[in-house]
This record gives structure tokens, sequence and C-alpha cells, in this order.
């Protein structure tokens, strides 16, 4: 933990329904949770059943403002659901969209343009950290999206660092390994800009559970979390949220 404002966002991926919708509001309406962002992400239809109790986001976004693009949704249609976060670059977009880090910095743009907050995702393959090139590949993936749209608009974007090996694996990133790679981007960040690197809120992902959530949270430079699985258990969700409390 640290000075900066703590966000845990759950990412539904294609999971939940209409009764988990109303659990989730049921469990947060209850809840006190101060100085602090709860983001749900659950799938498109979903958008339009939350009644503002917690903060949306939505999984994806067209890298086209509107048009003939059959089968998009555009961040206008977003912001008329009240949805402010938009989950960019996830590594299962990545894999099973064919998602290139350029695509993903062209979707990361049209967020911005809209005003809404991007989490844009990071993150890599085992074999990337077994061969040691884990820094360089994370830095590429942050450089394509900096070239893009440069270093003053990161002030208007949250980062998740992702490792992929421990997305669904219930293989957690230990804290140290955590605050290694987000001491990383930070320092990535800094040597274009000091202050935007200081501030940005950057979350991990990959299995974070009731139980492990406080430790990875009370890494200096971990701002909280993309919460997958355990997201779609809506106890389970509030104590994570808690533990960034
Ligand atoms: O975006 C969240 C995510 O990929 C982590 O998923 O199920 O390991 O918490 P999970």
């Amino acid at each position: 933990s640290n000075s900066r404002r703590q966000l845990v966002a759950g990412n539904w991926k294609m999971n939940g329904d209409k009764a988990l919708v109303d659990k989730v509001q049921k469990q947060f309406a209850a809840a006190t949770l101060n100085n602090m962002d709860v983001v749900i992400c659950p799938p498109f239809p979903y958008l339009g059943l939350f009644d503002g109790k917690v903060k949306l986001g939505s999984q994806n976004i067209s890298q086209f403002e509107s048009g003939a693009h059959t089968g998009e949704v555009s961040v206008a249609m977003l912001k008329e659901f009240n949805c402010q976060y938009v989950i960019v670059g996830h590594s299962e977009r990545r894999a099973d969209n064919n998602e290139s880090s350029s695509l993903v910095a062209l979707k990361v743009e049209q967020v911005l343009n809209a005003y809404l907050t991007p989490i844009l995702c990071v993150g890599e393959p085992e074999d990337v950290r077994d061969d040691g090139t884990l820094f360089d590949y994370i830095a590429a993936q942050l450089d394509t999206v900096l070239l893009k749209v440069g270093i003053s608009q990161f002030a208007d974007i949250v980062l998740a660092y992702e490792p992929i090996w421990a997305i669904g694996t219930g293989k957690t990133a230990s804290p140290a390994q955590a605050q290694e790679v987000h001491a990383f981007i930070r320092g990535h960040l800094a040597k274009q800009d000091n202050n935007i690197a200081a501030n940005i809120v950057i979350l991990y992902g990959g299995s974070v559970k009731g139980n492990n959530a406080q430790e990875l949270f009370s890494q200096a430079d971990v701002d909280g979390g993309l919460i997958g699985g355990a997201s779609l258990n809506p106890e389970d969700f509030l104590s994570i949220c808690q533990a960034a409390n």
C-alpha cells in the first residue's frame, strides 16, 4: 500500500448472469469501502442492469468510433451506460482474437479520446519469464502504447500486470515477484516522466483470492488488483476489496 488511491476491478470474463448482477449489487449496497474504487467489468449485455453502487468497466472496446463494424461496441455506447473503465489488451484477447500491441494501442487511444479510463493489461507467458527476457517483453508491450499516445496520456491510464502463467491457474505470483515487475514498470515510465510514473495506478492480476490479496496489495508498487475467478463470488470479491481498503 501507498498514498495512491487503490482500485480493485472484477473481470467476469464470459461468466455471470442476471442473478450475479443482483447478488453483487446487494453485497456492495451494504458495504462501506472508503477512499478506494471498486469496478465491475461484466459482459456487455449486463452493463445496463447496474444501479450505480459500483463503478463499471467493459472488457473490450472497438478501435473504431462508430459505423459499419458488425459486432463491435463503441466508447460512446459505453458512456450511455455509465461505464467509466475499459479493459484493453487482456492476454485472453491478445491470444483468442490475435490482438497485437498496435491494435491494443489504437483501442487505448479510442478510450482516452472518449475520456474513459483504459485498464491496460501487460504480462508475460511462462517461457518468457524462464528465458530471462521478462523485462524486455513488458517494456515492448508498454512502448507500443507509449509511442502511440505519448507519456502525458498515461496520467489517465490504469495499468494491470497480469503474468499469463498466473491467470486462472491458482498459481499466484509471489508478492516479491509482483513487486519486482510493478517497480520495473514504474521505473520504465519514470524515464519519460517522474510524476506520471509516481502517480499511475498499477494493478496486479492472476489468481488473487481472499487469502493472498492483503499481502499482494501491501507491496509498495501494487495499487490494487484485477480479479477474475474470485470476482464471480460476491463475498470473496468483497473480502478482496476490503484487503485494499
Ligand atoms: O483479468 C483478471 C484475470 O485475468 C485474472 O484471472 O481468474 O486468475 O483471477 P484470475
